[in-house]
């Protein structure tokens, strides 16, 4: 690919990880987190995401279609990354090897979520408080949700990260390090929404 071409193919990666990928991600924890209320609010809640108008162009176009994107291009970044970490193990280069580790695990999480929810609801399975409960009854499920969940939380956290400074908006070193800090926060208070979520099914 030429260095031009492959530059804005970049950015485009960098942003749609953000906007729309992120801010679904965003909506989705804290939708779901309607659980923790009981399964009347958490039914009323996912049936209310259900019945939006424009369902399934608002699912492709905002979700499936930037995702699948996101991921395709993320494998190829991922799989032809220079890892660091044997040079310089230090903080940041750590992060650059998780950020492709997380971004693997994230894609089997999901693709296996989207099955045994959204893709049985379209061949009729209701996708309500019950189902969920039934998933996490098991303790495999339920490590392997934990580890999606906290391994999506981490690549969108840490990709806040990058993404600030592929747009330069940190270019500082001291602006960098405040990101750290921010984005820390970021992590730790989306697992608190995310595991709190899940823990509410069990
Ligand atoms: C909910 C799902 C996801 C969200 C919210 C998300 C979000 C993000 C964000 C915000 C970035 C930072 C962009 C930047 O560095 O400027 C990023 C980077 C990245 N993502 Fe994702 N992502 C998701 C899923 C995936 C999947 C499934 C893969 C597949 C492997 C993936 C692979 C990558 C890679 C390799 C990078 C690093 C790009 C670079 O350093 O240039 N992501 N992601």
């Amino acid at each position: 690919m030429a260095a031009n071409q492959e530059f804005y193919w970049r950015r485009l990666h960098s942003l749609v990880g953000v906007i729309p990928v992120g801010i679904f991600l965003l909506q989705h924890l804290v939708v779901n987190n309607f659980a923790t209320r009981g399964p009347d609010a958490f039914n009323k809640a996912a049936h209310f995401m259900e019945s939006l108008p424009f369902r399934i162009g608002l699912e492709v176009f905002i979700i499936y279609l930037p995702l699948l994107f996101h991921a395709i291009y993320g494998l190829y970044i991922a799989f032809t990354a220079k890892n660091n970490i044997g040079k310089y193990s230090y903080f940041r280069n750590w992060m650059f090897m998780l950020q492709r580790v997380s971004g693997v695990i994230t894609l089997i999480f999901i693709a296996w979520h989207v099955w045994e929810t959204r893709v049985a609801a379209a061949f009729g399975a209701e996708v309500n408080f019950n189902m969920m409960a039934d998933i996490l009854s098991s303790p495999f499920m339920l490590a392997f949700y934990v580890a999606g969940v906290v391994s999506t939380i981490f690549h969108f956290a840490n990709g806040l990260w990058s993404f600030a400074v592929s747009w330069g908006l940190t270019v500082t070193p001291r602006s960098q390090l405040i990101a750290t800090y921010v984005t820390i926060g970021i992590f730790l208070l989306l697992s608190f929404v995310g595991l709190n979520t899940i823990f509410a099914f069990v």
